[in-house]
């Protein structure tokens, strides 16, 4: 495997699966206006990047991981990054069979392509893989944190379970050449779905609340919102993978926390901030938009839902190997998601 990759070589193609989703549409974006690559894309839905359909430097595969032949064409390419997964709690409980084949049979028929291709995969896991973190857990790190899931019964951690197992399985695949990304909540425009519209069920946080402040519904905190989560900008997530490319060998063999501790709130404070910020864009008084409600997480979400009550990200190992530093405030970045997200709904 090459140990740079040079972004003014236009004889590099990237594959990107999950090209079109949340990460993924921001990542593509960002390939083009950096660098002189090519890309080849697979994903299922397109409606994000529906502006780089017709650029000669983008192929655009409509399929997914489940078609072994698919699996083949995309390992023909030197790197390989794979961001689709099914992600969001809301799916976790009920459809916990489909969130393991997501999140492990298809990255370990990926995996085991890549291994015998030689191209480099860099594969999204999660900051869920530590598990049910305690409210007064410190830091996670790497490749020192104990990990503690819940009983089967909770099913919340079915995701979390195939994706530490993929983990486990690319770390021990022979000849593979892999790098792990967790990130820790990312956040900004195209986040998700607003349910009714362009998705059903229950998105993440973010968009949850937005939507709940662009129709006027209270902003519902799950077990009274005690639990906090360091979120991120996907903008500072995009420079972390440009990092990667650009440190070759330091990070092969590697998982690395991608998020922004100094941005941590517990989910009542989030509520209490993303209401003020989008009263500010709608130029009224914070009493004049939604309030906020408490709801149990089985009422909420359903039987076998569990949380993680902090999840605070050490930031040092992708500092130190690949020199990233998270840098957008969580008020610039929530401005901007629901500026964003206003406009795109409203
Ligand atoms: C999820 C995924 O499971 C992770 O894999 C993923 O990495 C992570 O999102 C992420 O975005 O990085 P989680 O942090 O629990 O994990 O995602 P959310 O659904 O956004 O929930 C965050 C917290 O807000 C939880 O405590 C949840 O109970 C609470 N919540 C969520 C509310 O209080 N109200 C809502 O309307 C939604």
């Amino acid at each position: 495997m090459n140990s740079t990759l040079e972004f003014n070589d236009s004889s590099i193609t990237v594959a990107l699966v999950g090209c079109g989703g949340f990460i993924g549409s921001h990542l593509l974006r960002a390939i083009f206006e950096r660098t002189s690559w090519r890309v080849f894309g697979v994903d299922l839905d397109s409606y994000r990047i529906q502006e780089h359909l017709a650029n000669p430097r983008f192929e655009f595969l409509s399929a997914d991981l489940a078609d072994p032949e698919v699996v083949k064409r995309i390992a023909q390419y030197p790197v390989v990054v794979n961001l689709a997964a099914i992600c969001t709690p809301g799916r976790y409980m009920a459809e916990s069979a489909e969130v393991i084949r997501s999140n492990y049979d298809h990255p370990r028929a990926l995996a085991d392509a890549c291994a015998q291709s030689g191209s480099w995969l860099i594969h999204f896991s999660t900051s869920e893989i530590y598990g049910k973190t305690a409210a007064n857990s410190g830091a996670l790190v790497e490749d020192e944190s104990e990990i503690v899931f819940g009983p089967v019964a909770a099913s919340r951690w079915s995701y979390a379970t195939a994706k530490l197992l993929t983990e486990r399985y690319l770390a021990g695949l022979d000849g593979l050449h892999w790098t792990v990304v967790r990130p820790f909540n990312f956040v900004g425009p195209f986040m998700d779905f607003m349910p009714g519209v362009d998705g059903d069920g229950i998105p993440r946080v973010l968009a949850n609340f937005s939507t709940a402040l662009v129709r006027g519904e209270s902003l519902k905190l799950v077990n009274g919102g005690v639990a906090k989560r360091c979120f991120t900008s996907v903008h500072d997530a995009v420079d972390f993978m440009f990092c990667v490319f650009a440190s070759g060998e330091k990070a092969l063999s590697q998982a690395f926390n991608v998020g922004n501790a100094a941005n941590e709130v517990s989910i009542a404070e989030l509520a209490q901030l993303m209401r003020s910020v989008y009263a500010a864009i709608k130029g009224v008084h914070e009493n004049e938009v939604s309030g906020v409600e408490v709801i149990s997480g089985e009422e909420y979400y359903g039987k076998g839902y569990d949380d993680s009550l902090r999840r605070m990200p050490s930031v040092e190992k992708a500092e130190r190997l690949v020199g990233f530093k998270a840098k957008i405030p969580l008020k610039t970045a929530l401005e901007e998601s629901l500026t964003w997200f206003a406009h795109h709904y409203g």
